[in-house]
């Protein structure tokens, strides 16, 4: 297919930003959902993905007289974690955008994240847009449920006034210490050269008007050449989950291309690369998140950018955060092997060399590479030995007890996120091997050092 201006892909958008700045609660906020309430702990672990249709993004920005013409069929949105631990999900998730949205909370200005962010965006040269959020929380703000933003400051009494433009204007002086110009958006002249900032509410819907609009506006005059739609697929896993009745099944983020039904496929695995056929392709409904469970609609084939499940034989030992292959007509399957390998290197070479060290088990490559990167920090430094992504098997209870005779204490599976079967729950209980498990990374850290002092004592 040619490349045209009328033939455009949905662009990508990740969301980026310190912990509980709201980049959840701004993605519910615009799909009237309540993902952010059932989160553990109320903090993002994963990477989720939802589809936007330009239906729902002219719905919302009604009221902004501007935003008429808008070309992209709709937007991607990705959303991140904000612990500091999930550094390499923001990475992956800044890796697939087209543009990004850094949120900022206005009462906290910059912090420890906000700063990581610009600096994965920057290295990456993505364009972004700060969301300055929580402006509700300004003292006596008075809301106005989704008003455009400017409305709504009109509104406002002269000491809430006053104090948006001081935390504005700290927030500006602090973004100049990281060498980045930035100006409210409807005082920006030069988009390309000042970061546009958007006060938001994902409370009150203040503001969301206006950052889809601008979303829209950049993606579309900035990079209408990047978003002309290829052939070529390229995309994503982020997720390997079993589902009911489809048994396991892969999320993935399809950046450009088309995917089919019956498409030979091939991505990373535990034991290998796995070819398989593409049984289904599904996608959660349009403004639902791929990660929360749900019904979903079944396609032919799908066209760049989408959040999609796949259902195929063979995926229980895919790995998360790696690319998946189309086998073309004429390509060779045995290079494409080699090339979906790639990304399991990298992981090995974390494991502890002296080959002492507990065991560690996430439920994906992205969040065993966070805790792994979090185990390895100086004020955490606990060594591993071995690692695993899915439920914790007996298999894994025998490769754990090794240490037993070795160095007792590392004896341990550390489980991030997975479920322990019955039976290797017993087993471990007759060797003496320590399970940890937990939905929070820190909790993991926690448990096993309050462990380490009772075994010394
Ligand atoms: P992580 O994914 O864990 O990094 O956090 P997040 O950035 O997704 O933030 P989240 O959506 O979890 O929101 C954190 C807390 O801030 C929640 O209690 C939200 O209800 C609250 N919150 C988010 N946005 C706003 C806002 O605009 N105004 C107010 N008042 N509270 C907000
Ligand atoms: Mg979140
Ligand atoms: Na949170």
């Amino acid at each position: 297919t040619k490349r045209s201006a009328d033939d455009l892909r949905s662009p990508i958008c990740c969301i980026l930003g310190h912990v509980d700045t709201g980049k959840t609660k701004l993605l519910d906020c615009i799909r009237r959902t309540n993902v952010q309430e059932g989160e553990a702990g109320g903090i993002t672990q994963q990477i989720g993905a939802t589809y936007f249709p330009m239906e729902n993004i002219r719905e919302r920005t009604k009221e902004l007289p501007e935003a008429a013409n808008m070309r992209v069929p709709g937007l991607l949105v990705i959303d991140t974690p904000g612990h500091e631990s999930f550094t390499n999900l923001r990475s992956r998730g800044s890796g697939l955008c087209d543009i990004a949205i850094l949120v900022i909370d206005i009462m906290h200005g910059l912090e420890p994240q906000t700063i990581e962010s610009i600096n994965l965006l920057r290295m990456r040269k993505t364009p972004f847009i700060v969301a300055l959020n929580k402006v509700d929380r300004l003292y006596q703000w008075k809301p106005r449920n989704n008003a455009p933003i400017r409305t709504t400051l009109q509104e406002q009494e002269r000491h809430t006034k006053s104090e948006f433009e001081t935390r504005t204007k700290q927030i500006m002086v602090q973004l100049q210490e990281q060498s980045l110009n930035s100006e409210l958006y409807w005082k920006n002249k030069d988009k390309r050269k000042a970061v546009s900032i958007i006060p938001t509410s994902a409370i009150s819907g203040e503001g969301i008007p206006d950052l889809l609009y601008l979303l829209v506006l950049l993606t579309q005059e900035m990079m209408e050449k990047k978003l002309m739609y290829v052939s070529e697929v390229e995309c994503t896993v982020l997720e390997v989950k079993v589902v009911e009745g489809l048994g396991t099944t892969i999320d993935v983020v399809l950046v450009n291309g088309v995917l089919h039904e019956g498409d030979q496929i091939v991505v990373c695995g535990m034991q290998g690369p796995i070819v398989t056929t593409i049984r289904a392709l599904l996608t959660p409904h349009p403004m639902k998140e791929l990660r929360v469970k749900g019904s979903y609609q079944h396609h032919k084939e799908l066209k760049a950018a989408q959040g999609i499940k796949i259902t195929a034989q063979g995926l229980e030992h895919a790995i998360a955060g790696t690319q998946l292959y189309v086998v073309g007509e004429d390509e060779d399957v045995e290079t494409i092997k080699e090339e979906a390998m790639k990304d399991m290197k990298s992981v090995m070479g974390r494991i502890d060399k002296s080959g002492e060290g507990v065991c560690v088990q996430a439920s994906t490559l992205g969040s065993l590479e966070a805790l792994l990167e979090f185990l390895k920090t100086p004020d955490v430094n606990i060594p591993v030995s071995g690692i695993s992504i899915g439920p914790v098997h007996k298999k894994d209870i025998m490769r754990a007890s090794v240490m037993l005779e070795r160095k007792k204490e590392y004896a341990t599976i550390l489980a991030f996120d997975v479920k322990v079967t019955p039976e290797a729950r017993e087993l471990a209980e007759e060797l003496g091997v320590k399970i940890f498990t937990a939905d929070i990374i820190y909790h993991l850290f926690d448990q096993f050092t309050a462990y380490l002092k009772n075994t010394r004592e």
